[in-house]
């Protein structure tokens, strides 16, 4: 079968379309005919071998595809283990299989499945949302912040400040809910929060960059806000002190998605059921801002490192 596969670590280039062998269910596994691949920014660390999970080369990139199970047929959607989504076929575990609803079309179900659950347990999980807090949401024209934005209000948020670093980015954010957008800078960011929220501190920050703007962001909570840590974008890691936390009764919170399968019923497959059902109803939409062929992997590598995208990115998988 065809797919993308990388013999070494490093920049986009070392995705190469080739024929690799195909892959082989296990105990536990089932084989999915890939209809189309979600691309993640964890892909472009992995690609690099600078992802939480550390890779193992060679390796077949990606971890989220949408297709049809080749044992019963049902189109599903499927987190895959360690890779091995950017192909014409996939091995999944099967409780990482999740059977589409009628009126859910591929590209949405594809959007929600890490961006979406991410999305959604940044907000009730990790952020801990109470009705009426404000919630800054940083690179909300992405992927997760889109959805993040989006999610905030019928979660519970009073108020919802965008940050995304161009004109057109922060539009959209607007165009999706948020109340204000603002720049990123991390330069007079906390100023800027502040200011957005009626010169009140904020009570809750989902953060993907890291870096300045995460201190920035940190100084800009309320007493007893929360800033919720779910991407280092910026490859800069933050130290915080637990004498600033206390003093200002401020909370940093860690999210990493891969955490809902140790309890997967209640963590993975019921906030996935909620959202498809609020995707269903049109509360939320996932927004499709690039696509590419399968071959052309690279491309949408960097296109998003660049920070030239918004929204899901999505890899589409020929008929074989
Ligand atoms: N912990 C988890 O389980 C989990 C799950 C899903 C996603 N994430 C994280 O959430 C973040 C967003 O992921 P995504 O897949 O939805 O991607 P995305 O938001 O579609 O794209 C990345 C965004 O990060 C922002 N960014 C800030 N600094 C950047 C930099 N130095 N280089 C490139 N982009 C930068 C850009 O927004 P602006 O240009 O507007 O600033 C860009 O739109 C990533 O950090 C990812 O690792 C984590």
């Amino acid at each position: 079968m065809r797919a993308i596969r990388q013999h070494e670590f490093g920049g986009p280039e070392v995705l190469v379309h080739e024929e690799v062998p195909w892959p082989v269910p296990g105990p536990g596994e089932v084989l999915v005919r890939v209809r189309a691949v979600g691309v993640n920014f964890a892909d472009t660390h992995t690609r690099e071998n600078k992802y939480v999970q550390k890779a193992h080369l060679p390796l077949v990139p990606g971890q989220e595809v949408v297709g049809v199970r080749a044992d019963t047929g049902e189109r599903v959607v499927a987190l895959t283990k360690g890779g091995g989504a950017y192909a014409e076929w996939a091995v999944v575990p099967e409780e990482r299989c999740v059977p589409l609803p009628d009126g859910l079309d591929d590209d949405q179900a594809l959007g929600l499945l890490v961006q979406g659950l991410t999305a959604w347990h940044l907000h009730r999980t990790c952020g801990r949302l109470e009705g009426g807090e404000t919630v800054v949401v940083h690179s909300a024209a992405g992927g997760t912040g889109s959805l993040a934005v989006q999610l905030a209000k019928p979660m519970g948020a009073g108020r919802v400040i965008a940050t995304a670093s161009s004109a057109e980015k922060r539009q959209l954010a607007l165009d999706l809910g948020a109340d204000v957008a603002v720049e990123p800078d991390a330069e007079g960011l906390t100023e800027r929060l502040v200011e957005a929220n009626g010169g009140r501190g904020v009570d809750v920050v989902v953060d993907m960059a890291g870096g300045p703007g995460f201190d920035a962001s940190l100084r800009a909570l309320a007493p007893f806000g929360r800033i919720v840590v779910c991407g280092i974008a910026s490859k800069e890691q933050n130290e915080v002190r637990t004498g600033h936390l206390l003093r200002h009764s401020r909370s940093v919170v860690g999210f990493w998605l891969f955490h809902t399968l140790d309890d997967p019923e209640r963590r993975f497959r019921a906030p996935l059921a909620d959202l498809f059902a609020r995707a269903v109803r049109g509360e939320v939409r996932v927004v499709v801002g690039g696509r590419w062929p399968l071959e052309q992997a690279a491309e949408a590598h960097r296109a998003l490192v660049e920070r030239r995208t918004t929204g899901k990115l999505v890899l589409d998988v020929a008929d074989a």
